[in-house]
């Protein structure tokens, strides 16, 4: 006889697809109808049971049950996703005129006078995603990228418990062969204050809005944090959908409902524009006590038909409309006024204020920009001003309510010597931003500090704003390479720092030696190189050295670097400090991994390509990544030393320079051929 412990028999098959049927009701009573029908431990005993069940019978796990929504290991890097049909991006609205214009010009496309049904939705701050369910099986889930190609977070996608592993099943609801499904993942506001709370706590910047909170829980490489972030998820879209057609979007909504598919209760239709309108005000009211951020409404036509008709201009389609609300504004006082500095010395005016409460935040402190904008706007010391949130947390001042003055408000004098070091200020013509000369400014050197630990860089878990104040303080870590020559004796005569934490605070030094060239270059925190400059560094110039000898005149050719950034480079690596900082770093072993060569063809190896006019086939990315890909390179500017320039419609001045110099000449037939696509 069979083993009753590990062989089961149809029962058990039967009573774990029951229990998975059970959960799966539950939580679509819970997530989707806010609506539970049982208590917390009821629904935790059903998992329980689940994964008791499953833990005996292993082979019969299936990767849609509710129990693994957590566990994928963490990944290197996301693959990229091309969305079948682009996600689009609406056009905006910031008045009831805008408003009038949009339903004017779709009843003059369609040809129809009277009103046009639409269905209008809450404009959710957050950020977009694409879910794929293949036979009602969650498969494949993206982020929206650039509209056309995105990152595969699948892993993380399921960690959220609102988006259903399987769809809900039910007689008479059909399931598709294939759904491409839309909706916007956020935080809730509650959630998103308690996140920076303890990111501070943590010593990790703030994120700045529930945006950026949202895309960074989501963009984790591993699952295991973003199962731990409060994301939630309503949809309100469609991409491809196979094997079920619909008539309204509003149906397709329902249709969503069925399948256990998040969708905003707000939502609505309206018969004609007045009642969008009146939506309009009824969601600005409304805003003050919703549980997340909306910063407008979405106006969509109804009939999926009419959308087509419609199509789409400039990357938004013409049959929906973001209405935006202006941004939420206070009145308080400016308590006084702080300067910060920053990682290059930028001395940035700070207001602190009042604490106020604007737009479900307590806010208290104001960014001032500049001194011209201080000067620009008369904000003097005491005065109370008008501040505005325009989704960021930290808020604007917008102008100074002069009647409000008592004769006790003091003008601001911007320091002629930096508050932290006492070096000279400077402020070279024509630049709007003040800068502390000082070369060993602690201020400068923290922010040096926590942007070389940060994600993006080095990626060096467990160094803080705290810690690094002690580092600094103490005489520990005089530049960034110091880091590296820390030790567990160094780090435990700092306060309040524990066996533990210092040992991790190592291991974590140890294991950011590897760097990609790419993190690398970001890390050393060159002006104006931020992640996107410091990637096509890397890939243009392979390894440091490179970069290090490159002339500020082949910087400049380099497609998307411009002069002040190439000056900037140029500059970093002139520095007696920047030598000292990459040698200490080589002593302390940090090893910098080069990009691999692509084992394409290597055809165009060595060639340097310019483009002037317009090409029919190719965008100037899609061209410049075909150069690339076989060995070549492309810049933005004619040289003696450019092999070929592609000529397209309506060439410009380089191609009389580079007739001067007897550059060969290519058309894009000519260029198409010699990449052999
Ligand atoms: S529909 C083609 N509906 O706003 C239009 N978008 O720029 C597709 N958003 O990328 C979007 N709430 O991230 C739509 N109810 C809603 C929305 C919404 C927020 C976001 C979405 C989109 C951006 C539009």
């Amino acid at each position: 006889m069979n083993d009753p412990k590990n062989q089961p028999t149809a029962s058990v098959e039967q009573q774990i697809e029951r229990l998975r049927e059970k959960i799966r009701y539950h939580n679509y009573r819970y997530y989707v109808l806010d609506d539970p029908e049982i208590s917390d431990a009821e629904y935790d005993g059903l998992m329980r049971e689940l994964m008791e069940l499953e833990g005996r019978y292993p082979h019969l796990i299936s990767p849609d049950s509710p129990t693994q929504r957590v566990g994928a290991p963490p990944l290197d890097k996301f693959d990229t996703v091309r969305h079948t049909i682009p996600m689009l991006s609406l056009a905006n609205a910031f008045g009831e005129e805008e408003v009038r214009e949009f339903d004017n010009r779709i009843r003059r496309i369609l040809g129809r006078e009277h009103p046009v049904e639409y269905v209008v939705e809450p404009k959710i701050d957050g950020l977009a995603v694409e879910l794929v369910y293949e036979q009602g099986i969650f498969t494949m889930g993206s982020t929206r990228g650039d509209g056309e190609i995105g990152e595969n977070v699948t892993q993380n996608l399921k960690t959220l418990p609102s988006i259903p592993l399987r769809l809900l099943t039910s007689p008479g609801n059909p399931i598709p062969t294939r759904l491409e499904v839309r909706g916007e993942i956020y935080i809730e506001a509650k959630d998103f204050q308690k996140l920076n709370r303890q990111r501070e706590v943590d010593g990790e910047p703030a994120f700045a809005n529930p945006r950026n909170a949202a895309a960074g829980s989501l963009r984790q490489l591993d699952p295991q944090i973003t199962a731990k972030r409060p994301l939630k998820i309503f949809f309100y879209g469609a991409g491809l959908i196979e094997g079920c057609t619909f008539k309204t979007h509003w149906e397709m909504l329902e249709q969503f409902k069925k399948w256990g598919l998040r969708v905003n209760p707000e939502s609505k239709i309206c018969k004609n524009l007045t009642e969008s309108f009146d939506y309009y005000l009824h969601m600005q009211e409304k805003r003050e006590t919703l549980a997340y951020e909306i910063d407008g409404i979405v106006i969509k036509v109804n009939d999926l038909k009419l959308r087509e008709e419609l199509g789409e201009v400039s990357r938004s389609p013409r049959w929906a409309l973001a209405y935006k609300f202006p941004p939420r504004e206070a009145i308080t006082q400016i308590l006084d006024i702080l300067i910060q500095v920053g990682r290059t010395g930028a001395l940035t005016p700070v207001a602190k204020l009042k604490p106020v409460r604007l737009g479900g935040v307590q806010v208290s402190r104001a960014s001032l920009h500049n001194q011209d904008e201080i000067e620009r706007k008369g904000i003097m010391i005491g005065d109370t001003v008008v501040v505005q949130r325009a989704g960021d947390v930290i808020p604007d001042v917008v102008r100074v309510l002069e009647s409000a003055r008592t004769g006790n408000e003091k003008p601001f004098v911007f320091p002629t010597k930096c508050p932290v070091c006492g070096a000279d200020v400077l402020r070279s013509e024509g630049e709007a931003v003040a800068r502390c000369t000082g070369i060993s400014c602690p201020a400068q050197l923290k922010e040096r500090i926590l942007h070389f630990t940060s994600k993006g860089a080095m990626d060096i878990e467990g160094i803080g704003r705290k810690l690094v104040d002690q580092l600094v303080g103490k005489g520990l870590v005089s530049d960034v390479a110091d880091l590296y020559f820390l030790t567990e004796e160094k780090l435990l005569s700092l306060d309040r720092m524990g066996k533990k934490s210092a040992r991790n605070i190592l291991e974590a030094l140890e294991k950011s030696k590897r760097p990609s060239l790419a993190r690398f270059i970001y890390a050393l925190g060159i002006r104006h190189v931020g992640e996107h400059v410091a990637k096509i560094l890397a890939d243009h110039f392979k390894n440091l050295e490179n970069l290090h000898q490159a002339s500020e005149e082949e910087l400049q050719g380099i497609y998307e670097v411009g002069p002040q950034v190439a000056r900037s480079i140029c500059v970093f690596f002139q520095q007696e400090e920047t030598r000292q900082v990459l040698k200490k770093l080589k002593q302390a072993n940090v090893v910098v991994i080069e990009p691999a060569e692509t084992k394409k063809l290597k055809n165009l190896e060595g060639k340097t390509f310019v483009l002037t006019g317009e090409l029919k086939r190719f965008t100037r990315e899609e061209a410049k990544r075909f150069i690339e890909e076989q060995g070549g390179r492309m810049t933005s500017t004619v040289s003696k030393k450019t092999d070929f320039l592609v000529v397209g419609e309506n060439p410009g001045s380089k191609l009389d320079k580079a007739k001067q110099w007897d550059i060969k000449l290519l058309n894009e037939e000519e260029f198409e051929k010699m990449l052999q696509i």
